[in-house]
């Protein structure tokens, strides 16, 4: 059931079934799990604490490191508080419109004018974004919008329709973080509103996904680094194309140290997306040399499941440097009672065999810095810090969107399509 008319990944999950030897697993069976009635969320690295250095903001999970959030407040009502996906792989800031009645919806908060009097909705402008996980669509909107100390107003999506699939994530909407200055809806992206709004100084932001067992959680740092997230030098790759994705090139892929010998591999470096993407074959090439002569692998094609015990190092070159993963963010959920494990490494192909999406089971082992001045994408080892919590009750700064000047013209968004025939059916 994939199917991508975008390139627009998000919070990719196991929606297929697996059938290895004669055991049937249904493994959206997981999906269930992470379904929830609504309400507020209870769970312990949800609190909207804020870093004490400033523009640096908390990234949550619900423990289960599927989907990655931070808390933004809307409009008018400093009570409205919407958890968004941190997603690298998109364009668009989108919430749940009040209006909206699908499940997805309803299940979730909700943003309409009964929650601000500073909303303003355009009805004739409507968009329509396609995920991994399935499709949204609804209104382009403008109001105020505050992350991180920053409050602006803005453009992002009124969501009215949309997949039942996002039912299953503790999220009110999508903050796209792409390289692109503009959204699907024609709207400036939140790093340009910020830079262009002189709010900060460098186009830069830089993303710790934390854990669910690090207690500090996650962090954003916006028009910087958060220098003690990360530890050594950050190793810089240039942007393999000008797409308005963080796509960069890929070295190789080590097993054990050993190279794969992939070449002309590019890798979408997506915090939205939960697993590691590659089409079927890379995967099955690197899944037989981590379980090695006397192991087994089975696959369906999409899903892997070797032992769990496996403790085969892998790792991802990109730039010169070799970026372990770790087997406990390799090695997924249990499959069987006989000690094996499906992996966090999928056969999914987004773009023909050239494109590898690197997701949260590699990046939250790596402190990621996004330079859309120089074009380019950091990789650090991950730092001891983040201890701060700081009071962001009384913004910072602010900027309007009327006070900026767009260059749309200079700045066109490239929507690429990344069209799939429909696998799994
Ligand atoms: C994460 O969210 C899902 C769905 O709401 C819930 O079932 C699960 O218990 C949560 N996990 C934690 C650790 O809170
Ligand atoms: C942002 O500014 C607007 C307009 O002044 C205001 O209505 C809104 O409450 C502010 N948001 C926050 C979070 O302070
Ligand atoms: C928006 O307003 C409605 C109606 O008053 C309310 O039920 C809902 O909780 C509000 N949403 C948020 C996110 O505050
Ligand atoms: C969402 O709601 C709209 C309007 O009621 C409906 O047309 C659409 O089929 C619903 N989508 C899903 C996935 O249920
Ligand atoms: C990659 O190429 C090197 C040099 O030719 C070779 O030694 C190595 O075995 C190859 N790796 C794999 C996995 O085949
Ligand atoms: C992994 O577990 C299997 C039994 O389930 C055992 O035979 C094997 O020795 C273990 N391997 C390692 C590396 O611990
Ligand atoms: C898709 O793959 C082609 C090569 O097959 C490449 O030229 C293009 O840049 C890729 N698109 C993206 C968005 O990576
Ligand atoms: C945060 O700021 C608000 C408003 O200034 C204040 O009422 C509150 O006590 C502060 N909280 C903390 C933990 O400092």
């Amino acid at each position: 059931m994939w199917y991508l008319s975008h390139i627009v990944l998000t919070i990719l999950l196991w929606q297929n079934n697996v059938a290895l030897c004669s055991s049937m697993v249904s493994l959206s069976l997981y999906a269930t799990e992470y379904r929830r009635p609504g309400g507020t969320y209870s769970c312990t690295h949800c609190d909207p604490i804020r870093s004490s250095v400033k523009n640096v903001v908390q990234i949550d999970q619900n423990g289960s490191d599927i989907s990655y959030y931070v808390n933004i407040q809307l409009g008018s009502d400093t009570s409205s508080v919407f958890s968004v996906v941190v997603d690298t792989g998109s364009y668009d800031l989108w919430v749940y419109s009040e209006s909206c009645t699908n499940i997805s919806c309803i299940s979730h908060r909700q943003f309409g004018p009964e929650n601000s009097t500073t909303l303003e909705v355009y009805y004739d402008k409507r968009f329509s974004i396609s995920y991994g996980q399935g499709k949204v669509s609804g209104v382009a909107a403008t109001d105020y919008v505050e992350i991180a100390g920053y409050n602006m107003s803005l453009g992002f999506g009124l969501v009215e329709d949309v997949a039942n699939s996002f039912n299953a994530f503790p999220v009110d909407g999508v903050l796209g973080l792409s390289a692109s200055d503009v959204q699907i809806n024609g709207y400036p992206s939140i790093m340009a509103m910020l830079a262009d709004g002189g709010l900060i100084s460098r186009d830069v932001f830089a993303i710790d996904l934390g854990t669910g067992v690090n207690p500090n959680g996650g962090s954003i740092a916006l028009g910087g680094v958060d220098t003690t997230r990360f530890t050594g030098e950050i190793s810089f790759v240039d942007l393999a194309n000008t797409q308005g994705l963080w796509i960069v090139g890929v070295d190789d892929c080590y097993v054990n140290g050993k190279g794969e010998n992939f070449s002309n591999k590019l890798a979408l470096i997506d915090t939205g997306t939960t697993l590691i993407l590659i089409p079927s074959d890379d995967a099955l090439q690197i899944h037989k040399d981590l379980v090695g002569s006397a192991g087994v692998v089975r696959t369906d094609g999409i899903n892997y499941v070797i032992a769990c015990n496996t403790t085969t190092e892998l790792a991802f070159g990109f730039g010169g440097v070799q970026w372990t993963i770790d087997p406990s963010d390799y090695i997924g959920n249990t499959y069987d009672a006989d000690g094996n494990c499906v992996t966090n490494i999928q056969g999914v192909s987004v773009n023909g065999t050239s494109t590898w999406v690197m997701g949260a089971s590699f990046l939250k082992g790596i402190y990621t810095v996004y330079d859309k001045d120089n074009m380019r994408v950091g990789f650090a080892a991950k730092g001891a810090g983040g201890n701060d919590v700081y009071n962001a009750s009384n913004p910072t700064s602010s900027v309007s969107v009327e006070s900026i000047t767009l260059t749309t013209s200079t700045r066109s968004l490239i929507i690429i399509s990344m069209s799939t025939t429909p696998e799994g059916e």
